[in-house]
């Protein structure tokens, strides 16, 4: 294909700098579904206002819609016209109802987005732009609407009828069909309708709000599944008990339902009154679920809750704008995990998620800013960045202003937003104003793309000790030139005799190139805790022996500084280890041994702080990535580790066996330090470890042990593996979100023939690609296998490819958001960049390609 061809055929951009104002608002719609999962048939009635004094006509966005008739003021239109995939309509007047049928096919949906059927039942996802798949108009997320919504269904194949808001009225109708009406009083975009038609039961339960209203709440699921519901419903509750404690923010609607679909190409989805789920952020009982499902589940509750808030009272004037109610809700959902339990360790696990997906994105040709400058798909903006690193910025913004300003700023932000589309810079000036703070130079966190990086030089001189500090912010696409950005850096000074600290805790605001802090008169040698609870995201070069991070990891008193240490050290160790071949390793394993037996740590601590370092995040720290060697220096290590300290990890194992499931922090630690000490003791080579890992694969009573021993055999060559792999299957046979953890926990083995294992699963008679969770299971948890997946062969790459070439046919965005991985070509050697490269490039020469896969693929390929 010639260039002029490609070019033609290119997907358009989109630009943040080109937003205008709707010509046409649309302050009021009533939707009627005959509902059908062949043909069912949309009716709309829109109030149009013209919005300002324009002559444009009204454009009303469709995908994949036909007009069966136009009618403006209850007469038919002839006037009409579609432009590509819209419909243009000429008005005369400032104010007209225009009513448009059309007829969509749910069953044969399998992008999962607009109506779909799933298992049964028919649901919708909008969000971003899936409302103008169900009906036309102006799709986008400044323009509120009303929304009264009717539905007629077979009565016997979806007995249950929801929409958003309120339930009005419902009744019988002929032929065996019955109707249901819901309102909605709260004006909404597009993107937050939402309507569920199934056979579902419900787990009720009512919320008595701040000022006395009663909620009624209902999680909505098939029958066989509703005793796995309750963890999610007492979520809920939690959920809208913190949002008023905590922000002061009141649920607004007399009914709050939740379903959860097994097709679902997210999370979760927060329309209006009626949030959708994968079923897999819903169902949980200890036979099926791990103790980070149960986790996930409630910080998915509550983020979806949030949203009522942060997002849906106050919504985003456009895309671009999308981590105002993304990072700002992550932000809301972490620190409510941190409060039901230890805010130390939820820290470490949001810091090393950042870290496993953000930061790789923020160094690779995807990198964009927080609030971006362009898209082509918005659907490739979900992105770590825009949630994560979102959630990082107001995380900065709260610490600058501190707890009680932070709270007067949002308080301000939703006082004065409420009801209308709002964009990051309104945030940000409701921090500055109810804060006193000027943010000015603090913005460039949502401009400038790139993870800045800081170095840190502690010298003392006599009396005197400088901190030398200096940041830079790398070049990213489209950025060559970065200015310096304000990163708020928690540090404290101690004492390495004492042990003592020797300062306290302040927070520098490093706001320019570089910067240097003084001491006077310090009693002692000094070693430098920066900084702490991951006050910034940035990486640190901090220049500190293995001695002093050994002592930070043993008297640091933030708990998260004392992690840091222990990864830094491991980093440092493992890549001296890949680089020359060997590592001096003493002061990690006596490290190691000292947090291990310390007995004033708790033990879901002692569990995050002995974990080695993933391989891919050791191959972030190199110049040129060389997985085998990352593989043989980290395996290697942690053998002595296991070896060196094995009665250490056989007495935290047998510490750490709970006879029964519990779901607490205390039990959920205990079972984290009990799987890590398993996997170290395997590691060690003992002659007993894979009995131990079947013996606890078997008898377990929760799915947490049962898959921990699991993964343990999966990784290694005892018989008892087939076993454990054969009965696991046995036992969960028919169980999705299960069969789905039997598929990813053989993708992730680090054996040497899961390539071919993992070839051979995807002719699976269980494996589908039609289902994302499944897809992601197997493709997406393979392509993060550093081992497999990098196999020098290049087969792991034409797998992956292959996989995405066919699932960009059913579902374009679960398809587009696994390319990423392929995109990684520029940190690995000539060979295997250009085996990347050539599937990447054949992924773009595919016919019929989707523009979210022509977005990622291209945008990779520079
Ligand atoms: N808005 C959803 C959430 O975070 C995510 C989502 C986006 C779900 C697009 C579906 C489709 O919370
Ligand atoms: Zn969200």
């Amino acid at each position: 294909m010639s260039d002029a061809r490609i070019a033609a055929a290119a997907p358009q951009a989109i630009r943040r700098e080109d937003y205008r104002q709707p010509d046409w608002l649309v302050p009021e719609i009533a939707l009627d579904f005959d509902l059908d999962p062949a043909a069912t048939r949309v009716r709309a009635t829109l109030h149009v206002t013209r919005n300002g004094a324009h002559d444009r006509a009204l454009v009303l966005n469709g995908d994949g819609l036909e007009a069966a008739s136009v009618k403006v003021d209850g007469v038919a239109a002839q006037n009409w016209r579609m432009d590509g995939q819209d419909l243009v309509i000429p008005l005369t007047g400032d104010a007209h109802t225009i009513e448009t049928e059309v007829v969509i096919a749910p069953e044969r949906n399998t992008q999962l987005q607009g109506l779909y059927a799933s298992s049964g039942m028919l649901c919708t996802q909008c969000e971003a732009e899936g409302f103008r798949r169900i009906t036309f108009f102006p799709d986008r997320p400044d323009v509120l609407s009303k929304y009264k919504v009717r539905m007629t269904a077979d009565k016997a194949r979806f007995p249950v009828l929801l929409a958003n808001g309120d339930p009005i009225a419902q009744g019988p109708a002929e032929g065996g069909r019955h109707w249901a009406e819901w309102h909605d009083p709260f004006p909404k975009p597009s993107y937050l309708f939402a309507l569920v038609a199934g056979d579902l039961v419900a787990n009720t339960g009512s919320f008595t709000t701040m000022s006395g209203r009663e909620v009624q709440l209902g999680i909505y699921v098939r029958a066989p599944d509703l005793p796995k519901t309750d963890h999610a419903l007492h979520a809920l509750k939690l959920s809208m008990k913190w949002d008023e404690d905590v922000y002061g923010r009141e649920y607004d609607l007399d009914v709050f339902n939740i379903v959860a679909v097994d097709d679902f190409n997210f999370g979760a989805m927060e329309n209006k009154g009626l949030n959708v789920f994968n079923s897999r952020y819903i169902l949980a009982d200890p036979d099926t679920a791990t103790d980070w499902d149960y986790d996930a589940i409630a910080a998915v509750v509550a983020h979806e809750y949030f949203h009522n808030w942060s997002g849906n009272r106050v919504t985003c004037r456009d895309w671009f704008q999308l981590s105002l109610k993304e990072g700002f809700t992550v932000f809301r959902d972490q620190s409510f995990s941190a409060d039901q339990g230890s805010a130390a360790v939820k820290r470490i696990e949001d810091v090393r998620s950042l870290r496993a997906s953000q930061f790789p994105e923020d160094a690779g040709p995807l990198a964009h800013p927080v609030r971006p400058d362009e898209y082509i798909e918005i659907s490739n903006f979900y992105t770590a960045t825009i949630y994560n690193k979102g959630a990082e910025l107001i995380r900065m913004m709260a610490t600058i202003l501190g707890p009680q300003k932070f709270r007067a700023a949002t308080d301000l932000y939703f006082d004065r937003f409420d009801g209308t589309a709002a964009t990051c810079e309104d945030f940000v000036a409701s921090m500055e104003e109810a804060g006193g703070v000027d943010l000015g130079q603090f913005r460039r966190w949502y401009s400038q793309a790139g993870t800045p990086r800081v170095s840190a030089n502690l010298v003392q001189d006599g009396a005197t000790t400088r901190l030398a500090l200096a940041q830079t912010v790398p070049p990213t696409p489209g950025q060559p030139v970065k200015e310096p950005m304000v990163l708020p850096l928690k540090i404290r000074l101690f004492g390495e005799k004492s042990g003592a600290p020797l300062t306290d805790e302040q927070l520098v605001l490093l706001d320019k190139p570089e910067q240097e802090l003084r001491f006077e008169g310090l009693p002692e040698r000094a070693v430098l805790s920066i900084n702490r609870g991951f006050s910034a995201p940035v990486i640190v070069d901090a220049n500190r022996s293995a001695a002093d991070l050994a002592f930070l990891s043993a008297h640091d008193d933030d708990p998260f500084a004392r992690y840091e240490a222990m990864q830094q050290l491991m980093l440092d160790t493992l890549v001296a280890a890949v680089t020359t071949g060997k590592g001096e390793h003493g002061a990690l394993i006596d490290a190691v041994r000292n947090t291990l037996t310390d007995p004033s740590l708790d033990r879901a601590f002692i569990a995050e702080a002995v974990l080695l370092p993933s391989d891919s995040f050791i191959g972030d720290q190199m110049a040129v990535v060389d997985p085998d060697a990352i593989f043989r220096a980290r395996e290697a290590l942690r053998a002595d580790l296991g070896n060196l300290l094995e009665p250490e990890w056989r007495a935290a194992y047998e510490g750490a066996r709970a006879n029964r499931f519990e779901y607490s922090p205390a039990a959920k630690g205990a079972r984290r330090l009990k799987n890590v000490a398993l996997g170290y003791i395997a590691a060690s080579g003992a002659a007993d470890a894979a009995e131990l890992a079947y013996a606890q694969f078997d008898a377990a009573d929760n799915m947490t042990d049962r898959q921990g021993g699991l993964a343990t055999l999966v990784n290694g060559t005892s018989s008892l593996r087939e076993k454990a792999i054969q009965a696991f299957y046995q036992r969960y046979a028919g169980n999705a979100l299960v069969l789905d953890k039997w598929f990813q926990t053989q993708a992730l083995s680090s054996r040497d023939d899961t390539l071919a294992a993992v070839e051979k699963l995807a002719r699976h008679p269980d494996f589908t690609l039609a289902n994302p969770n499944r897809a992601r299971a197997l493709v997406g948890a393979f392509s993060i296998n550093q081992r497999a997946f990098h196999d020098p062969s290049g087969r792991g790459y034409r797998f992956v490819a292959d996989q995405l070439i066919a699932l960009d046919k059913l579902n374009p965005q679960t398809a587009a958001k696994l390319v990423p991985p392929l995109g990684r070509w520029k940190r690995f050697d000539a060979d295997r960049a250009a085996k990347m490269r050539g599937e990447l490039e054949r992924i773009v020469a595919s016919p019929g390609l989707s523009k979210d896969m022509f977005e990622q693929a291209t945008k990779s390929l520079d």
